[in-house]
């Protein structure tokens, strides 16, 4: 009998990356969904219902994915990895009471980077062993953001942590090439998410003056949408896809003469 294709899914409890669990269990994926809360990982479970799987972990911790790769890669043939795990983050290099705090620079860098890359290459490894179908052995698919383009004011952090995706896409699909691995990125404008929820309604409509066509946030299904077509399309594979109805972010909030 021939084993479950199993998609790893970082983030996967909530927004982008549930709507991809659901997108992908509806077409027979068996999804293991990776995070940090418990809670959000339970409510996960009853959305999706099913066989889908917790696992509960920091992208950024070598044990944690370690034992979520092993996870996944128990129950199937783990073919699929989508990193949407990610913080979001917004200060001024320099604020009013002083300059950006580097611990801070280096949390989100470490999340949203580190965090990523740590999963690619614990699951290549992986992958690398699966038995090829129709010539490839797996994709990853990352997220990024508008912010690795078009980084406003109070987005240095972020938009270096999802810039160094951006970058390291290329390279990594020449090199996970040899073992039938495609690597493509994401980079996704602005979707309705729990994460964008907190965000204050004077930014929030800075941002919507921003919006081309359509005039209206993304929701996480066309997100999942876009995904399960990378997954099914192989000629796809070392780009970075924006997926953002035109939008090119304006400066965002600047300061002037203090
Ligand atoms: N929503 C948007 O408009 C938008 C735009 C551009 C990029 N993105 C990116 O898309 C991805 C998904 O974002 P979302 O909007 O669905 O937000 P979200 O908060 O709903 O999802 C992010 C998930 O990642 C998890 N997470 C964060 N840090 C983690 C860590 N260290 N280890 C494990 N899990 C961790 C969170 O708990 C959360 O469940 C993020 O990488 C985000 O930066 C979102």
């Amino acid at each position: 009998m021939t084993p479950a294709t199993v998609a790893l899914i970082t983030g996967g409890t909530s927004g982008l990356g549930l709507a991809v669990a659901e997108r992908l269990m509806a077409s027979g994926v068996l999804p293991v969904v990776f995070g940090r809360s418990g809670e959000r990982g339970r409510s996960a479970l009853k959305t999706l219902g099913g066989s889908a799987v917790f696992v509960r972990g920091d992208v950024a911790s070598e044990s944690e994915v370690a034992g979520a790769v092993d996870a996944a890669a128990r129950r199937g043939s783990l073919r699929i990895v989508v990193n949407c795990a990610g913080v979001p983050h917004a200060a001024r290099v320099v604020g009013r009471t002083g300059p950006h705090s580097l611990g801070r620079f280096a949390d989100v860098v470490t999340a949203n980077l580190v965090g990523t890359f740590n999963v690619v290459r614990l699951a290549a490894e992986r992958m690398a062993a699966n038995p090829p179908v129709d010539e490839e052995r797996g994709v990853i698919i990352n997220t990024a953001s508008l912010a690795a383009f078009d980084g406003q004011v109070g987005q240095a952090a972020y938009a270096a942590s999802k810039g160094g995706i951006v970058s390291m896409t290329l390279p990594l699909a020449r090199e996970l090439a040899t073992s039938l691995i495609r690597v493509v990125t994401v980079a996704p404008g602005f979707f309705t998410t729990p994460a964008v929820a907190t965000v204050p309604p004077q930014a929030r409509e800075a941002l919507d003056r921003d919006l081309v066509h359509p005039q209206r946030w993304g929701n996480p299904a066309e997100f999942a949408g876009l995904v399960a077509h990378i997954v099914e399309n192989q000629m796809i594979n070392g780009e970075t896809i924006r997926l953002d109805g035109a939008v090119r972010m304006s400066p965002g909030l600047r300061r002037h003469g203090s």
